[in-house]
């Protein structure tokens, strides 16, 4: 880390969970691999009142339990760069002493004006705080940079986003902005760009002249936990597919950029967005399923419904499970069908992308019932990280019987290093100002445009089923009917990359 890149990172919501969960520890591990600066600071902002020992106290309580990295010797020593200010976030005179406050630390720890303002504060507050500290000159870049971090949810719909786009744009340029999409930190997200490009094999068969279909899923095994509330304004569209899943799909369908520079590689995620076939509004029964949980018992424990969850409502319509048909109108997928799955109480944890590649032209073997499964290459996320390719390989024996075999790789066995967080990754990449991870405005707009006609549909179409599914099961049985072809159905992953099967893992 360059010396100039001395900083204040300043964390708006440092009393809330987020906070604690995945931002102090993954500053931590920073500090212990050296990865910070020798002049920094963490301040930590919210309503609530604490003095700078209480809060630090409260910290490291929080890096021993949420513990990214094993090493914990260097935890006093990084709580001494934690410093806190209580301060009112909606109330815009409050923002002159804070200031004041803020330049009074700088002085005092020799700190010129970097600064990255992380808002893990509820999204209503993404138009108030920017705009308060754009009113006292927190926005502008004299005295050194300045990085405003969001969370996801970027708007709540397509008016939202763009009404959130305006307001941030007015006071802050777009390379100021970092907008938070966690899976685009996660290590094998990322490997995706490199298994994809640094091969030779891969990129000439994929494409529409070999790959059939695409699948992406997202399982959750657990439900919406104490988060009923948020999700209850939500659902597994806005929550999951929106952004985390639709990236992913961008990261697996994009051209080669021309370079690794930030801007070379999301504008090759933008024109994935930018080509989403629209889905008609009559064409959303046929190509978005809805879900969500009812309760179930699972290995004699019982398990209660999403309407019997906390702060839900006990009629509620949310959906907590949605699949998507979708295509992708450019030259390289004219014509592949892109399959998207997310729910909650799914039985078993899982994210993957499975490329399914099309059949031999003539069935050789035809006699033999495996001859006619399909290639399959499955790029695992998370857990048992790693890649699956699926192949015919001869039956020992008589005859000419054709059995599907694995060929596995585990991300494991590349390393015994620590794989960092989604969250490390990111926080570091917003300290030297590299954006390639972070979604750019345009993104946003371009998925809530396509998600808008199924989002209206499922608002106020009274006629689009809401599908019950038992907690522990795969999802509504209709969700199957999205895959066209005969004989084909989603993957049914288990928790090992090389196992599938329909049973539960709760
Ligand atoms: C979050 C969603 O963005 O991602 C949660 O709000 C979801 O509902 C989570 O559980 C999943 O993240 P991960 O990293 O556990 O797959």
């Amino acid at each position: 880390m360059i010396q100039n890149d001395h900083h204040i990172y300043v964390i708006f919501g440092a009393s809330g969970d987020l906070n604690k969960r995945k931002l102090v520890p993954a500053l931590y591990a920073l500090f212990v691999q050296n990865l910070l600066p020798e002049k920094f600071v963490f301040l930590g902002v919210s309503r609530t009142v604490y003095s700078d020992a209480d809060y630090r106290v409260a910290m490291k309580a929080a890096i021993h339990e949420f513990k990214e990295i094993e090493d914990a010797s260097r935890v006093d020593e990084f709580v001494e760069k934690i410093h806190y200010i209580p301060l009112q976030i909606d109330d815009a005179a409050a923002y002159i002493p804070f200031k004041k406050q803020l330049e009074d630390l700088r002085t005092a720890k020799g700190i010129g004006g970097n600064t990255v303002f992380y808002l893990s504060t509820p999204p209503s507050t993404y138009g108030v705080i920017p705009k308060h500290l754009a009113s006292v000159g927190l926005n502008t870049q004299d005295d050194g940079w300045k990085r405003l971090i969001i969370e996801k949810p970027f708007g709540y719909d397509l008016q939202s986003a763009l009404d959130l786009k305006e307001i941030l744009l007015k006071d802050w340029k777009e390379e100021q902005l970092f907008r938070i999409d966690h899976y685009l930190g996660k290590e094998t997200v990322q490997n995706l760009l490199v298994t994809r490009f640094s091969n030779g094999i891969f990129e000439p068969l994929w494409n529409r002249n070999y790959v059939h279909h695409v699948e992406i899923t997202a399982a959750e095994s657990l439900g919406v936990e104490k988060r009923g509330g948020y999700y209850e304004t939500s659902g597994a569209l806005r929550d999951m597919v929106q952004n985390h899943l639709l990236q992913v799909a961008a990261i697996t369908a994009m051209e080669s950029p021309s370079s690794l520079e930030p801007i070379a590689i999301r504008n090759e995620v933008l024109k994935v967005f930018q080509s989403l076939r629209p889905i008609l509004p009559e064409d959303v029964k046929t190509h978005a399923i809805r879900g969500q949980y009812v309760g179930s018992k699972i290995k004699q424990e019982k398990i209660v419904g999403y309407r019997e969850e906390p702060e839900v409502d006990p009629n509620s319509m949310v959906e907590t499970y949605a699949a998507l048909k979708f295509y992708i109108d450019n030259w390289r997928w004219g014509g592949v069908p892109f399959y998207i799955r997310t729910g909650k109480r799914l039985p078993t944890r899982v994210t993957e992308v499975v490329v399914h590649f099309k059949p031999t032209p003539h069935i050789l073997f035809a006699h033999s019932a495996e001859a006619h499964t399909c290639n399959q290459l499955v790029i695992r996320i998370q857990p048992d990280e790693g890649i699956l390719f699926k192949f015919g390989m001869k039956t020992p024996g008589a005859g000419f019987e054709v059995q599907q075999v694995n060929m596995d790789f585990h991300y494991s066995d590349l390393t015994n290093q620590r794989i960092p967080s989604a969250y490390e990754r990111l926080i570091y990449d917003s300290i030297k100002g590299d954006s390639t991870l972070f979604a750019r405005s345009e993104e946003v707009v371009a998925a809530w445009t396509f998600l808008s006609p199924v989002l209206d549909a499922w608002k106020n179409d009274k006629t689009v089923p809401l599908h019950g599914y038992p907690a522990g099961t795969w999802g509504p049985e209709m969700a199957d009917e999205l895959i066209e072809e005969k004989d084909m159905t989603w993957r049914y992953p288990c928790k090992n990359l090389a196992d599938d099967g329909l049973y539960c893992e709760l």
